[in-house]
Order: C-alpha cells, then structure tokens, then sequence
C-alpha cells in the first residue's frame, strides 16, 4: 500500500515509518516537507503524492500551551485534519488519524468505550474532538484513541522519565490518582497494519494496551521490571501539581471494539516489559 505518513518526526510517527515500512511502501513527511497551518499546501501535497492511505501522527500536543494559542491547536488538532480528510476523500485513500483519552471527562469509574459521549475538559481535548469529527468527513477513516503514549524512538514520554529517574534512583513523581491505559507505540503501529491489512471496519477504536493503572502502578512495574527499589517513587495527587488546563482523572480506555476487529491488544505490563527489553537488552 503506498502511504503517506505526516507527522513523521514524532514519537509515534518515528515508530509508524519504521515499522510500517515492513509491509507498505512509505512516504515520510515531517514538517520541513509541509507545514500543517498552510491549508492550500497540504492539499497539494497529499494529492500530488497520490497515497492510497495517509496516517496522520502530527498534533499540537501541548495541553496546558494550547489554552493560551487556541488557534495553533485549532489549525493543527483540527483544521488540517480536515484538510486531510479531504484530499483524502478526494484520492479515495484512507485516512488514518489518532486522537485521545483527553476527549473524555474522566468521571467514570469503568473504561469508557467509542460509544460513551465525549465531554472535553480543555482547549486541547476541544481540537482533538473536532479532528475527530472532521476525519469522518471521509467515510474511510479510522481514529485510533491512544493515551500515555510510550516507546517511541525519541524518549520523552512520561514512562520514559519515570524510567529514568527509577535507574538513577532520583525521586519519580507519580500520581495515585490518575487513572491510565498507556499505549506502546510498537503495538499501535502493530494495530494499524493490522486494520489496514484486514480492512476492518471504518470508524472509531480505542487502541491502548490492556487494563488499567494509576500512575503509582505503573512505577511499581517499571521498577520491578528494572529490578530497582521502590523507594524512589514519589505518590503524589493530581491536587498537588496545579495545572492550566484540566485532564481526566479517570482516563481508562476500553479497546474491547479492537479485539472484535481481530487485534487484542497486550496488557500494559506486558508492552512494559517488552519495552524495557528492547531498549536495555546488551
Ligand atoms: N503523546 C501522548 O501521550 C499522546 C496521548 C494521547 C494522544 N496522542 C496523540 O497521538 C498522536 C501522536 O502523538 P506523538 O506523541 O507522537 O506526538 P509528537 O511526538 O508531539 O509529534 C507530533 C509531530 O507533529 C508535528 N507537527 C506539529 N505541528 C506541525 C505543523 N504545523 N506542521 C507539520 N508538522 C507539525 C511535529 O513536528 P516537529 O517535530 O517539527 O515539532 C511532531 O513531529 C497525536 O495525534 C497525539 O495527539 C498522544
């Protein structure tokens, strides 16, 4: 399949193009190739290199910065996605899109599935709907709901720093409070072939790992996993780090409408440990 990844610099994206380049023929574009802001250069771009499927990595991430530049989360999260959908729609090419657990209000006390209503709580979590919305202006669209990304080639992730700080035995902050399904980056990517490859049905998949964790959890594991001790976890509650924008405290996800397409995702301990393994293995 000849297909076209934006955003393909990031986390994710990295991950997507390296793994993906296995079974597709792939095209990276980064943002030196084409600036997401610029509607009219998108569309050319894409209908110029006639993909037969876009994977849309590229996002304004910055949750707490996008309250204040409303119009680069609005342009990036949204309108371009928009443009995206389009140009795809236009190719009759797949569009590939990811969004998040922050489209939720985190008030539930079960993991919510594609059909519990989103309730965004931010100016972040508002773009990311809305690019929700406008990929399905191409009805062949999948919008893959990850959260607590992990494992990408750049290290950056919040596993990553809890990682980290539990190998150099330096206090770890992590929250008791806030509920999460990481996602591995190798397993997203792995469900995306696999939806590609099967020709699933279009629409909405929460695609994270398996089960749900606070924070703390994940330390512990992380720390079992290194062998460390501990002592290095630092439990603190979401009431002590005040942030601009508000998040979901409850943010567990469901992907149980993945597993029905064919492809159940790993536990979260599971891609933990596979993670470490690969990026300490001698
Ligand atoms: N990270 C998480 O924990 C998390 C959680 C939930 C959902 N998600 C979603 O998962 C997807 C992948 O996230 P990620 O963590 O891989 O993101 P990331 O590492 O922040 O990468 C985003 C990419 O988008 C590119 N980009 C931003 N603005 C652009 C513009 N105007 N023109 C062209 N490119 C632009 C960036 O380019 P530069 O490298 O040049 O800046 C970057 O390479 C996103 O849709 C994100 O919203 C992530």
């Amino acid at each position: 399949m000849k297909t076209l990844v934006i955003g393909a610099a990031g986390q994710l994206g990295l991950a997507v193009v390296a793994r993906l380049a296995r079974e597709h023929e792939v095209t990276p574009a980064t943002r030196a190739d084409v600036d997401l802001r610029n509607p009219r250069a998108l569309h050319a771009f894409v209908l110029d290199r006639r993909p037969q499927a876009v994977i849309n990595c590229a996002a304004f991430n910055n949750v707490d910065a996008s309250e204040e530049d409303q119009e680069a989360a609005l342009d990036i999260n949204a309108f371009a996605v928009g443009t995206l959908s389009r140009a795809t729609a236009e190719l009759g090419a797949v569009l590939v899109h990811f969004s998040t657990d922050f489209v939720f209000a985190g008030t539930a006390a079960t993991p919510y599935t594609e059909d519990d209503l989103p309730e965004p709580q931010s100016v972040y979590a508002q773009s990311k709907l809305l690019g929700e919305w406008v990929a399905a202006d191409n009805p062949r669209h999948y919008v893959f709901r990850v959260e607590s990304l992990f494992g990408g080639p750049r290290t950056r992730s919040s596993v990553d720093r809890i990682v980290d700080a539990v190998r150099a035995g330096e206090p770890a902050p992590v929250f008791v409070d806030r509920v999460v399904s990481p996602s591995f980056v190798d397993d997203v990517v792995d469900a995306c072939s696999h939806v590609l490859r099967t020709g699933a049905a279009f629409g909405v998949y929460h695609c994270v790992n398996s089960g749900a964790a606070t924070w703390l959890d994940v330390g512990r594991e992380i720390a079992r996993l290194l062998d460390r001790p501990e002592t290095a976890l630092k439990p603190i509650s979401v009431r002590d780090v005040p942030l601009r924008a508000r998040r979901p405290q409850y943010a567990a996800l469901s992907n149980a409408k993945l597993a029905r397409a064919g492809y159940p995702m790993p536990s979260w301990q599971d891609a933990l440990g596979r993670y470490l393994n690969r990026r300490y293995a001698a």
